[in-house]
């Protein structure tokens, strides 16, 4: 990634009036910034990490169910590193994977069990219990239960709150990332090479607007499943990250591979996901007649990169007009199925299922931005001073569909590289780090009406799934652009005269977000991976 560094550049911002009081503003509090939190406080950065949510765990950390990947027998990061482009269908960058191969497993030692201290499963002769997930070709995924996201989330807070250079604001949304070319007062800053220098941030107590002067910045604000209708992402996750990259001119790839997650609980209300650890236990993947269909369309069947799983269980829905598949794990001890998924069981009992006897329904649904905002291998964006990390970043990884279980590695990779290398900057090169004085917020105090929110987050979520879902073609994107321009104008001038709230500042960003997965989606036009055009 190349980074402008022009010296002309460092003396000016020098003569600028203020130095800021935060080394790192870490902007959410998943994995990623957690691990960037943790990283740069450790190199003596005073670190402010803000999270949207009432408590700092909620986000899509906190559900992560199967695991994260460590090293299995007979592993190798040569071994690791072929799954991972395997799955990525040719667009998984090898760089990305060896990093993630080579510094993975260490960082899983180091940070999370030896500094955090995570309760990962103990096998029986006292070493991790490693399972197995679909595409990978050895079991080498360390978990808790099924609730890993849990166990790794409360033990990296708890582990970030004994740091004393770092604070941590829940119930403050970042509106907007600051740079000087958009919000400095001197108009000679527009010719100043793309830098960010904090964000617009909204306090939800207050209900006023700081602007959050920085340093440096690293955004982990995760992922976008909620622009769909149907996601295993919790409330949040709607791509804050993205649209505030995008409207600060970031470069963002491969928006177009979002990644379903083939078995979600069929029944009405949320998708609680059904780990796809459970079939690396041996639960079978059939349809509504017992048949494990999914034999037909790969060789490694229900076993096959999730893209694949995914695509297989719609076509067996469409072609014998089933409502949905089923999850098969009644062969397995009832008393061993509880004791390894007892989040699942539960769960599935309050749907009136027991899966220690019965088959579980299941349908895909939108699960995970395999793009996102370009970043190196220390999570440096294309504008100076910006970083990102986790699912809101696009490392190269991934490509077109994610293996199974990278995903919490990678925030652990990436976040620790990041803050590790913001933090560093911060502290060594303090003095080249003043800025500009920044326009006061305007408020605004225009009344939004609920309803209306409402109705706009019905009609993105309904397009996205039904336009830009699973399947894709020409004319449905095209269907959903004419939806989305509109909608994004409109929305636009209500947010420039509405009151300012959580929900107005996700709803602006959702429409934007959604607009760039389409985007990317109509410029893709040949089928990889998680982007697949029927026509
Ligand atoms: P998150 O954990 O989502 O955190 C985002 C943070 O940003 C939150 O604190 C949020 O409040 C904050 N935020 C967002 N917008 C703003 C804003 N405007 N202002 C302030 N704060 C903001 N991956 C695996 O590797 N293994 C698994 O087993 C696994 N299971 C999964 C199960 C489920 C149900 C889900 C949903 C995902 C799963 N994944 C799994 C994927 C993985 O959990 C996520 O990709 C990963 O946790 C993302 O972490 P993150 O830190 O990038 O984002
Ligand atoms: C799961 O447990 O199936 C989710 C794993 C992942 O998304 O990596």
């Amino acid at each position: 990634m190349s980074r402008d560094q022009g010296n002309d550049w460092t003396r000016r911002f020098s003569e600028m009036p203020h130095t800021p009081e935060i080394d790192v503003l870490v902007i959410g509090s998943g994995l990623a910034g957690a691990a960037a939190a943790l990283a740069a406080a450790r190199q003596g950065a005073r670190v402010v990490m803000i999270t949207k949510t009432d408590r700092p765990e909620e986000g899509n950390t906190w559900y992560a169910q199967g695991g994260i990947i460590y090293h299995g027998a007979n592993d190798s990061p040569e071994r690791l590193v072929s799954d991972i482009l395997a799955a990525g269908a040719g667009l998984s960058d090898p760089a990305a994977a060896a990093l993630l191969a080579r510094e993975g497993p260490r960082l899983v030692k180091e940070v999370l069990i030896e500094q955090a201290g995570v309760p990962f499963d103990i096998n029986g002769e006292g070493g991790l219990d490693l399972t197995s997930e679909a595409a990978h070709s050895v079991a080498r995924i360390a978990h808790y239960q099924d609730a890993t996201g849990r166990a790794i989330e409360s033990s990296m807070l708890d582990r970030l709150g004994r740091e004393p250079g770092a604070t941590v604001l829940c119930r403050r949304t970042a509106v907007d990332l600051l740079t000087l070319s958009h919000h400095s007062r001197d108009p000679l800053d527009v010719y100043a090479p793309p830098t960010c220098v904090g964000a617009y941030v909204f306090d939800q107590e207050t209900r006023r607007v700081e602007t959050m002067l920085a340093k440096e910045t690293i955004l982990a604000t995760g992922g976008l499943g909620r622009v769909y209708l149907h996601t295993t992402n919790p409330a949040g996750a709607c791509g804050d990250g993205v649209a505030m990259a995008y409207r600060a001119g970031a470069r963002c790839l491969n928006m177009q591979f979002v990644q379903f997650h083939p078995t979600t609980l069929y029944h009405p209300g949320e998708r609680f996901l059904i780990s796809e650890s459970l079939r690396g236990e041996g639960a079978r993947l059939v349809d509504p007649a017992g048949r494990e269909f999914m034999n037909a369309y790969h060789p490694d069947g229900s076993l096959a990169p999730r893209d694949i799983v995914a695509r297989g269980i719609h076509r067996m829905m469409h072609e014998t007009g089933a409502e949905c598949a089923f999850l098969d794990i009644t062969h397995r001890p009832a008393a061993w199925v509880r004791k390894r998924f007892p989040q699942i069981h539960a769960r599935c009992l309050e749907a009136g299922i027991d899966i220690t006897r019965e088959r579980i329904p299941v349908v895909p649904a939108a699960h995970y931005s395999c793009g996102g905002i370009a970043v190196d291998d220390r999570g440096r964006t294309s504008i100076r001073r910006l970083r990102a990390a986790g699912e809101v970043s696009c490392t190269g990884l991934h490509g077109a569909n994610r293996l199974a279980s990278t995903s919490l590695l990678e925030c652990l990779v990436w976040g620790t590289r990041a803050g590790d290398d913001a933090g560093q900057a911060a502290v060594s090169r303090s003095s080249e780090y003043a800025v500009p004085e920044v326009a006061p917020w305007q408020y605004e105090t225009e009344p939004v009406d609920p309803a209306l929110m409402a109705q706009d987050w019905l009609t993105i979520r309904q397009t996205m799934w039904n336009y830009v879902g699973l399947v894709r073609s020409r004319r449905r994107l095209e269907r959903a652009h004419e939806i989305l321009r509109e909608l994004h104008m409109e929305i636009g001038r209500f947010y420039v005269r509405g009151e300012l709230s959580d929900e107005l500042i996700g709803l602006r960003n959702g429409v934007q977000t959604s607009l760039a997965v389409l985007l990317a989606a109509m410029e893709a036009r040949e089928s990889r991976g998680c982007h697949y055009r029927v026509d």
